[in-house]
């Protein structure tokens, strides 16, 4: 019997969509207010879900003080207030679309949990436009 505990976070973030390759031109048409050389920030939304056995000693998937704690350490500290282009190394060299961010934290929360879990991560961008991995 497989149960989901779900938490949610919260961060904000500058960034900027670009694609060095092409003209500006067509970094404005395709990245839109994206692209604006000087910057601009979202108030990303996380939900992060965790899918497991409930533990018959406990009556809990995972313990939300131990995932809370592990989201904070690992996500809003790397990325709250910071400027995802030029501060943290992980978009250097990749476009800090939804897309990108929400794989990125899939990836470094997939490391810390025990394997016996599922992990699916949902990244608000705004209000109404979120992205989810895995699809
Ligand atoms: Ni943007």
């Amino acid at each position: 019997m497989k149960v989901a505990v779900i938490r949610r976070a919260h961060f904000n973030a500058a960034h900027r969509l670009h694609n060095p390759g092409w003209p500006d031109e067509k970094n404005r048409e395709v990245f839109g207010l994206c692209n604006n050389p000087n910057w601009h920030g979202h108030n990303y939304e996380l939900e992060v879900k965790v899918t497991g056995e409930i533990d018959p000693e406990t009556g809990m998937v995972v313990d939300l003080g131990w995932l809370a704690g592990l989201i904070e350490r690992e996500v809003e500290r790397r990325f709250d207030h910071k400027n995802l282009n030029l501060d943290t190394p992980e978009f250097r060299q990749l476009n800090p679309t939804a897309e990108n961010i929400c794989v990125v934290i899939w990836n470094i929360l997939r490391k810390q949990l025990p394997d016996q879990y599922d992990l699916h991560v949902r990244l608000y961008e705004t209000p109404r436009n979120f992205v989810e991995y895995p699809a």
